[in-house]
Protein backbone atom coordinates (compact mmCIF):
# COMPACT_ATOMS: atom_id res chain seq x y z
CA UNK A 1 0.00 0.00 0.00
CA UNK A 2 1.17 3.28 -1.28
CA UNK A 3 1.79 6.20 1.53
CA UNK A 4 -0.37 8.13 0.38
CA UNK A 5 -3.26 5.52 0.53
CA UNK A 6 -1.95 4.35 3.72
CA UNK A 7 -2.60 8.33 5.26
CA UNK A 8 -6.09 8.06 3.79
CA UNK A 9 -6.97 5.11 5.96
CA UNK A 10 -4.92 7.20 8.44
CA UNK A 11 -7.34 9.65 8.63
CA UNK A 12 -10.70 7.90 7.79
CA UNK A 13 -9.98 6.12 10.89
CA UNK A 14 -9.53 9.27 12.65
CA UNK A 15 -12.67 10.32 11.36
CA UNK A 16 -14.67 7.55 12.63
CA UNK A 17 -16.49 8.35 15.79
CA UNK A 18 -16.22 6.14 19.04
CA UNK A 19 -19.42 5.66 20.41
CA UNK A 20 -20.24 5.27 24.49
CA UNK A 21 -22.46 3.24 25.80
CA UNK A 22 -22.67 2.71 29.50
CA UNK A 23 -20.75 -0.47 29.12
CA UNK A 24 -20.09 -0.47 25.72
CA UNK A 25 -16.87 1.32 23.78
CA UNK A 26 -17.71 1.15 20.12
CA UNK A 27 -13.88 2.26 18.68
CA UNK A 28 -12.02 2.05 15.25
CA UNK A 29 -10.08 -0.77 14.90
CA UNK A 30 -6.76 -1.93 15.38
CA UNK A 31 -4.69 -4.57 13.75
CA UNK A 32 -4.56 -6.71 16.32
CA UNK A 33 -8.06 -6.90 17.17
CA UNK A 34 -7.83 -9.66 14.10
CA UNK A 35 -6.84 -12.41 16.47
CA UNK A 36 -9.73 -11.87 18.74
CA UNK A 37 -11.63 -11.83 16.30
CA UNK A 38 -10.52 -15.02 14.32
CA UNK A 39 -10.75 -16.61 17.78
CA UNK A 40 -14.93 -15.49 18.11
CA UNK A 41 -15.28 -16.71 14.88
CA UNK A 42 -13.76 -20.20 15.52
CA UNK A 43 -16.63 -20.78 17.55
CA UNK A 44 -19.34 -23.01 15.82
CA UNK A 45 -21.99 -21.40 18.34
CA UNK A 46 -21.27 -17.77 16.98
CA UNK A 47 -21.48 -19.36 13.74
CA UNK A 48 -24.35 -21.59 13.72
CA UNK A 49 -26.68 -19.16 12.17
CA UNK A 50 -24.13 -17.42 9.53
CA UNK A 51 -23.81 -18.41 6.07
CA UNK A 52 -20.02 -19.34 5.97
CA UNK A 53 -18.15 -18.70 2.17
CA UNK A 54 -17.14 -21.20 0.27
CA UNK A 55 -13.60 -19.91 0.84
CA UNK A 56 -12.69 -19.13 4.29
CA UNK A 57 -11.65 -15.11 4.80
CA UNK A 58 -8.18 -14.87 5.67
CA UNK A 59 -8.27 -13.40 9.55
CA UNK A 60 -6.29 -10.07 7.78
CA UNK A 61 -9.18 -9.51 5.29
CA UNK A 62 -11.65 -8.46 7.51
CA UNK A 63 -9.15 -5.82 8.85
CA UNK A 64 -8.78 -4.52 5.21
CA UNK A 65 -12.26 -4.65 4.18
CA UNK A 66 -14.03 -3.43 7.29
CA UNK A 67 -11.46 -0.26 7.25
CA UNK A 68 -11.95 0.62 3.53
CA UNK A 69 -15.69 0.30 4.42
CA UNK A 70 -15.28 3.50 6.74
CA UNK A 71 -13.09 4.91 4.22
CA UNK A 72 -15.31 4.83 1.71
CA UNK A 73 -18.46 5.68 3.72
CA UNK A 74 -17.45 7.24 6.90
CA UNK A 75 -19.31 4.28 8.79
CA UNK A 76 -19.05 0.69 8.95
CA UNK A 77 -18.91 -1.85 11.64
CA UNK A 78 -16.78 -0.94 15.13
CA UNK A 79 -14.93 -2.65 17.11
CA UNK A 80 -16.97 -3.27 20.34
CA UNK A 81 -15.29 -3.22 23.65
CA UNK A 82 -16.46 -3.36 27.16
CA UNK A 83 -15.83 -0.49 29.53
CA UNK A 84 -16.69 -2.59 32.47
CA UNK A 85 -16.14 -5.10 34.65
CA UNK A 86 -13.39 -8.03 34.63
CA UNK A 87 -13.07 -7.36 31.02
CA UNK A 88 -12.77 -4.04 30.52
CA UNK A 89 -10.83 -3.23 27.40
CA UNK A 90 -11.31 -6.69 25.77
CA UNK A 91 -12.50 -6.34 22.62
CA UNK A 92 -15.84 -8.61 22.59
CA UNK A 93 -16.71 -8.63 18.64
CA UNK A 94 -18.66 -5.94 16.55
CA UNK A 95 -21.85 -3.53 15.72
CA UNK A 96 -22.15 -1.65 12.67
CA UNK A 97 -23.36 -0.62 9.78
CA UNK A 98 -22.19 -1.63 6.08
CA UNK A 99 -23.51 -2.34 2.91
CA UNK A 100 -24.27 -6.06 2.53
CA UNK A 101 -22.83 -6.58 -0.92
CA UNK A 102 -22.72 -10.22 -0.26
CA UNK A 103 -26.13 -10.16 -0.90
CA UNK A 104 -26.75 -8.09 -4.28
CA UNK A 105 -30.50 -7.59 -4.47
CA UNK A 106 -29.59 -6.05 -0.62
CA UNK A 107 -26.60 -4.48 -1.95
CA UNK A 108 -27.33 -1.02 -1.73
CA UNK A 109 -28.86 -0.70 1.27
CA UNK A 110 -27.44 0.03 4.59
CA UNK A 111 -27.34 -3.29 7.22
CA UNK A 112 -27.41 -3.00 11.27
CA UNK A 113 -25.20 -6.05 12.00
CA UNK A 114 -23.76 -7.80 15.56
CA UNK A 115 -21.84 -10.38 16.43
CA UNK A 116 -20.09 -10.76 20.16
CA UNK A 117 -18.35 -13.37 21.69
CA UNK A 118 -20.30 -16.29 23.66
CA UNK A 119 -18.68 -14.94 26.93
CA UNK A 120 -20.52 -11.99 25.95
CA UNK A 121 -24.10 -12.97 24.96
CA UNK A 122 -27.66 -12.47 27.32
CA UNK A 123 -26.83 -9.15 29.33
CA UNK A 124 -28.29 -7.03 26.76
CA UNK A 125 -25.06 -5.58 25.00
CA UNK A 126 -25.81 -6.50 21.56
CA UNK A 127 -29.31 -4.34 21.89
CA UNK A 128 -27.19 -1.53 23.89
CA UNK A 129 -24.78 -1.04 21.20
CA UNK A 130 -26.88 -1.53 18.28
CA UNK A 131 -29.06 1.23 19.99
CA UNK A 132 -25.81 3.67 19.84
CA UNK A 133 -25.74 2.62 16.08
CA UNK A 134 -29.51 2.84 15.20
CA UNK A 135 -29.44 6.68 17.23
CA UNK A 136 -26.11 7.42 15.05
CA UNK A 137 -27.43 6.03 11.90
CA UNK A 138 -30.88 7.75 11.48
CA UNK A 139 -29.49 10.88 13.53
CA UNK A 140 -26.19 12.01 12.47
CA UNK A 141 -25.52 10.08 9.46
CA UNK A 142 -29.86 10.65 8.33
CA UNK A 143 -29.85 7.35 6.91
CA UNK A 144 -33.82 6.36 5.49
CA UNK A 145 -33.68 3.13 6.42
CA UNK A 146 -32.09 0.13 8.29
CA UNK A 147 -32.18 -3.65 7.73
CA UNK A 148 -30.57 -6.48 9.01
CA UNK A 149 -30.37 -9.99 7.30
CA UNK A 150 -31.08 -12.66 10.16
CA UNK A 151 -31.36 -16.13 9.59
CA UNK A 152 -35.01 -17.51 10.17
CA UNK A 153 -33.94 -19.71 12.78
CA UNK A 154 -31.32 -17.22 14.86
CA UNK A 155 -33.83 -16.21 18.20
CA UNK A 156 -31.30 -14.11 19.70
CA UNK A 157 -30.67 -12.01 17.00
CA UNK A 158 -34.38 -12.01 16.00
CA UNK A 159 -34.77 -10.27 19.79
CA UNK A 160 -32.09 -7.75 19.08
CA UNK A 161 -34.10 -6.48 16.08
CA UNK A 162 -37.62 -6.28 17.37
CA UNK A 163 -36.12 -4.23 20.63
CA UNK A 164 -34.53 -1.64 18.43
CA UNK A 165 -37.83 -1.44 16.38
CA UNK A 166 -37.35 -3.18 13.24
CA UNK A 167 -39.94 -5.70 11.45
CA UNK A 168 -39.35 -8.33 9.29
CA UNK A 169 -40.27 -7.63 5.90
CA UNK A 170 -38.89 -9.60 2.95
CA UNK A 171 -36.77 -13.25 2.78
CA UNK A 172 -34.53 -13.49 0.38
CA UNK A 173 -32.02 -16.32 -0.75
CA UNK A 174 -28.13 -16.09 0.74
CA UNK A 175 -26.38 -16.67 -2.59
CA UNK A 176 -23.48 -18.47 -0.78
CA UNK A 177 -25.57 -21.01 1.11
CA UNK A 178 -28.59 -20.92 -1.10
CA UNK A 179 -30.48 -20.71 2.45
CA UNK A 180 -33.47 -18.09 2.58
CA UNK A 181 -32.85 -15.35 5.21
CA UNK A 182 -35.16 -12.89 6.89
CA UNK A 183 -34.75 -9.16 6.04
CA UNK A 184 -35.62 -6.92 8.89
CA UNK A 185 -36.49 -3.28 8.37
CA UNK A 186 -36.49 0.11 10.17
CA UNK A 187 -37.43 3.06 8.80
CA UNK A 188 -36.24 6.67 10.07
CA UNK A 189 -39.50 7.61 11.57
CA UNK A 190 -39.78 5.09 14.35
CA UNK A 191 -36.42 4.94 15.26
CA UNK A 192 -36.96 8.83 15.80
CA UNK A 193 -39.56 7.20 18.64
CA UNK A 194 -38.29 5.08 20.57
CA UNK A 195 -34.88 6.15 22.27
CA UNK A 196 -33.36 3.28 24.44
CA UNK A 197 -31.12 3.18 27.18
CA UNK A 198 -27.93 2.87 26.95
CA UNK A 199 -27.13 5.23 24.38
CA UNK A 200 -25.15 8.13 25.23
CA UNK A 201 -22.26 9.93 24.11
CA UNK A 202 -20.63 10.49 20.75
CA UNK A 203 -18.08 12.25 18.40
CA UNK A 204 -16.57 12.74 15.11
CA UNK A 205 -17.38 13.27 11.77
CA UNK A 206 -20.63 12.16 9.61
CA UNK A 207 -21.18 10.05 6.94
CA UNK A 208 -20.22 10.46 3.04
CA UNK A 209 -22.96 10.11 0.70
CA UNK A 210 -24.03 6.53 0.51
CA UNK A 211 -22.51 4.11 -2.42
CA UNK A 212 -21.58 0.50 -3.31
CA UNK A 213 -19.27 -0.87 -1.20
CA UNK A 214 -18.04 -4.30 -0.32
CA UNK A 215 -18.28 -5.91 3.32
CA UNK A 216 -16.84 -9.04 4.52
CA UNK A 217 -18.91 -12.27 3.76
CA UNK A 218 -20.78 -13.22 6.73
C1 LIG B 1 -27.00 -12.15 18.31
C2 LIG B 1 -26.08 -11.70 19.45
C3 LIG B 1 -25.19 -10.55 18.99
C4 LIG B 1 -26.93 -11.27 20.64
O1 LIG B 1 -26.07 -10.78 21.66
P1 LIG B 1 -26.60 -10.53 23.15
O2 LIG B 1 -25.69 -9.54 23.78
O3 LIG B 1 -26.78 -11.83 23.84
O4 LIG B 1 -28.00 -9.88 22.87
P2 LIG B 1 -28.96 -9.22 23.97
O5 LIG B 1 -28.62 -9.75 25.34
O6 LIG B 1 -28.94 -7.75 23.75
O7 LIG B 1 -30.38 -9.76 23.52
C5 LIG B 1 -30.56 -11.14 23.28
C6 LIG B 1 -32.02 -11.46 23.37
O8 LIG B 1 -32.19 -12.80 23.02
C7 LIG B 1 -32.86 -13.46 24.08
N1 LIG B 1 -32.37 -14.82 24.16
C8 LIG B 1 -31.36 -15.28 24.87
N2 LIG B 1 -31.23 -16.59 24.68
C9 LIG B 1 -32.18 -16.95 23.80
C10 LIG B 1 -32.57 -18.16 23.20
N3 LIG B 1 -31.93 -19.32 23.43
N4 LIG B 1 -33.60 -18.15 22.36
C11 LIG B 1 -34.25 -17.01 22.11
N5 LIG B 1 -33.93 -15.84 22.63
C12 LIG B 1 -32.89 -15.81 23.47
C13 LIG B 1 -32.52 -12.68 25.31
O9 LIG B 1 -33.47 -12.95 26.32
C14 LIG B 1 -32.57 -11.29 24.76
O10 LIG B 1 -33.90 -10.84 24.61
P3 LIG B 1 -34.67 -10.04 25.79
O11 LIG B 1 -33.82 -8.85 26.12
O12 LIG B 1 -35.97 -9.69 25.18
O13 LIG B 1 -34.76 -10.96 26.94
C15 LIG B 1 -25.15 -12.85 19.89
O14 LIG B 1 -25.95 -13.92 20.28
C16 LIG B 1 -24.18 -13.29 18.79
O15 LIG B 1 -23.12 -12.70 18.61
N6 LIG B 1 -24.56 -14.36 18.06
C17 LIG B 1 -23.69 -14.94 17.04
C18 LIG B 1 -23.54 -14.05 15.82
C19 LIG B 1 -24.87 -13.74 15.19
O16 LIG B 1 -25.72 -14.62 15.04
N7 LIG B 1 -25.02 -12.49 14.79
C20 LIG B 1 -26.23 -12.01 14.16
C21 LIG B 1 -26.29 -12.34 12.74
S1 LIG B 1 -27.85 -11.80 12.05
Amino acid sequence: MSAASQQRRSDARRAAPELLTRRLRLRPWRRADEVVMAQINADPEVTRHLSRPRTPVPATAFYEIVTAHWEAHGFGFWAAEARTGERAGDLLGFIGLGYPTFIPVLATRVEIGWRLARHAWGRGLATEGATAVRDHAVGDLQLPELISIIHPENARSQRVAAKLGMTPTERVVHPMSGTEVDVWTLTRPSAAQSQAPGAAARGGAGAAPPRRARTAPR
